[in-house]
């Protein structure tokens, strides 16, 4: 139904777990892929990159993102680049900040002004961040990472009003826990107990990156052309306990 032939997508973050399904997604739909990845010899590059409609780059998010050079425009980007540093308030320190706030929230900013400014997003292009539920309801050690997901909420929408006039959509899907590494690392501090009573708290259970890239293709295609600066919640009823 959501077709995104003949669309050439950005996606940072590729390597990840949500990342690259929303990737494999994006090929199964018709389109082209361009997916970051930071760590080398990522096994979800290497696999997505037996499809021809494929290329891949390097790019770390704590630097500018250079490759954008020689790429040619975009009917797309999704950034997925996310990491977790868990640290109690007490504890936070400048070196931990910076980098959690350089991953989670200026990569963005800076691949926003890098992209606009070289006209590298079409008109009528779609642009989807991946935030976090924690940005409305922060969790004990989270507050740097649930901090700079609600300051990436809040420029996504400053970055819809002002790419509205060339029709470009700016939308950002807000998960709960999602099966992959990065919830691993975050259950592991945790004792099981405490990891039980967590899953308890949705309805419909934790959820698969399929479940994010499902409703992440619809924001890219011309279905969701009316949406914009809208945040997409999907967490499987966490809400519903809040
Ligand atoms: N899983 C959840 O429960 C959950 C919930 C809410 C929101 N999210 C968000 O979903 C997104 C994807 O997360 P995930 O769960 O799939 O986690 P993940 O598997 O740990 O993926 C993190 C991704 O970010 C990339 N990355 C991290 N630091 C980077 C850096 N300095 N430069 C470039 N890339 C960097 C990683 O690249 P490499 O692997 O190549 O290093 C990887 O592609 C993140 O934005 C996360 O905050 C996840």
């Amino acid at each position: 139904m959501h077709s995104l032939a003949n669309k050439r997508i950005l996606v940072t973050g590729a390597s990840s777990a949500i990342g690259a399904q929303i990737a494999r997604d994006i090929l199964l739909l018709g389109g082209q892929v361009l997916g970051t990845f930071r760590t080398a010899h990522a096994t979800q590059i290497e696999q997505l990159s037996a499809d021809d409609s494929f290329e891949s780059v390097y790019w770390d998010a704590l630097n500018e993102p250079d490759f954008l050079g020689v790429s040619s425009a975009f009917d797309g980007w999704v950034h997925c680049v996310g990491t977790i540093h868990p640290q109690p308030i007490k504890y936070l320190n400048e070196a931990g900040n910076e980098r959690l706030f350089g991953v989670n929230y200026f990569s963005a900013t800076h691949m926003a002004t890098a992209l606009v400014s070289k006209n590298l997003l079409k008109p009528g292009a779609s642009v989807v961040f991946i935030s976090s539920v924690s940005s409305h309801y922060p969790y004990r050690g989270g507050a740097s990472y649930a901090a700079s997901k609600a300051a990436l909420e809040t420029f996504a929408k400053a970055l819809a009003l002002e790419l509205s006039a060339k029709k470009i959509r700016v939308n950002t899907i807000v998960c709960g826990l999602v099966n992959t590494p990065i919830y691993q690392a975050s259950v592991a501090v945790h004792s099981p107990a405490e990891v039980q009573r967590m899953k308890e708290k949705y309805p419909l259970g934790i959820g698969e990156p399929s479940d994010v890239s499902m409703p992440c293709v619809f924001l890219l295609s011309d279905n969701s052309r009316w949406m914009t600066g809208a945040q997409l919640l999907l967490d499987g009823g966490l809400m519903l306990n809040a």
